[in-house]
């Protein structure tokens, strides 16, 4: 199967690893409309015999066939990039956020069903087995029903170099500015934990968010001005009538990349915490049945399942769209844009799913 990638920057790599590894795929072709970035990227994977190309247009234009396309770009390019590969009549796997907003990603959404082509988002922590069994276990009811979530998501890039200087790369920056089309780690990171709260939980009914932005980390560097916001607290309230926070910073100092999900139902618990190094990505903790009195948790280890680039070609090879899907990266962007709309009125806002 033949795949080409727009946008050649800081994820690309992983694209091309991940879907090289898998049996009869190969990247075969991708596009960068900055020269550096795109010359650097074919010079680092030369034994793959990538054809590069200075934009899309012409990737599409020389290139035929295409059995997908990820599409790696910042996300403001997200909409008009994607738009034009379904335009094409080819198979999408986007990072995400889908889009800069709902607008943009319900347009995205209508595109995908038109043109009938498989369609997913990025959302990489739905790679994880303790997160999939979490899933599978609250939906089964043998836990009972959900009454109380924790969701949170912590990076510390903006005070340690684990990643590099923010300050000195384009990566980082963009993501500190509006301008941009960055909604901060609102956008970037946000939809992450979004994404693994309301896959596992069900819908939000209700939100109230609190988004920050520090201004003595500087107001510009270059071009950027860095008002996007470092970080959020939410208060949900989801359909079934649990309640929950999910919260998020850029200055969780101690965690490189961190995820936790807690869920308290009726008659147990259930927990995951993700790490960066994905040591801890098939541990999953609960406490139910007799040790509910005991306070004492169990550790599951959880076998390995497919990640979202293997499904991506399963659902090209079997023409049946897998999750995450370009609906839910919609629904995700309802609520990022429902807790911009909170933030500015200082109010609950319903979300109409
Ligand atoms: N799923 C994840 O866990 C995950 C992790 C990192 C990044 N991402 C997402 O991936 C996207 C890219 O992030 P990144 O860190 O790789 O950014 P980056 O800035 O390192 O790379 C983006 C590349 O796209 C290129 N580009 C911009 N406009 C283009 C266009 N119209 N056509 C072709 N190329 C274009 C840029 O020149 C740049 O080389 C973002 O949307 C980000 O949110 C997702």
């Amino acid at each position: 199967m033949k795949i080409g990638i727009v946008g050649t920057g800081n994820i690309s790599t992983r694209h091309l690893e991940e879907f090289n590894k898998i049996d009869n795929v190969r990247v075969e072709a991708v596009c960068d409309t900055n020269k550096a970035n795109l010359d650097r990227f074919l010079s680092l994977n030369k034994r793959n015999e990538i054809r590069g190309y200075s934009n899309l247009d012409e990737m599409l234009e020389k290139e035929k066939n295409f059995d997908g396309i990820s599409n790696t770009t910042p996300d403001r390019f997200h909409k008009d990039t994607t738009l034009q590969i379904l335009g094409n009549g080819y198979n999408v796997f986007c990072e995400k956020p889908l889009a800069e907003n709902y607008k943009d990603a319900k347009a995205m959404v209508d595109a995908a069903i038109r043109s009938k082509n498989i369609n997913m988002v990025n959302f990489t922590y739905r790679e994880s087995s303790a997160y999939q069994k979490l899933v599978e276990i609250i939906q089964s009811g043998v836990i009972g029903l959900p009454r109380h979530v924790n969701a949170c998501y912590y990076q510390s890039w903006l005070t340690s170099n684990k990643w590099g200087n923010w300050r000195d790369e384009d990566k980082w920056l963009w993501r500190l500015s509006t301008k941009h089309g960055s909604n901060g780690a609102l956008g970037d990171t946000g939809v992450h934990i979004f994404d693994f709260a309301v896959n596992a939980v069900g819908n939000i009914k209700q939100i109230f968010a609190d988004l920050k932005t520090y201004h003595d980390k500087g107001e510009k560097i270059r071009d950027y001005v860095l008002d996007a916001n470092d970080g959020f607290n939410s208060l949900v309230r989801f359909e079934n009538g649990a309640i929950g926070t999910i919260t998020n910073s850029r200055y969780a100092t101690g965690h490189a990349n961190t995820l936790i999900l807690e869920v308290f139902c009726t008659k147990g618990s259930i927990k995951v915490e993700l790490d960066e190094e994905r040591r801890k990505w098939s541990t999953l903790h609960i406490c139910e049945k007799e040790n509910v009195n005991e306070m004492s948790w169990e550790t599951l280890e959880c076998p390995k399942t497919p990640n979202n680039y293997q499904n991506f070609i399963k659902s090209i090879q079997n023409n049946k769209n897998m999750q995450p899907d370009f609906v839910q990266g919609a629904k995700i962007q309802k609520i990022i844009d429902s807790c911009i709309k909170s933030n500015d009125n200082n109010s609950w806002i319903d979300i109409n799913n």
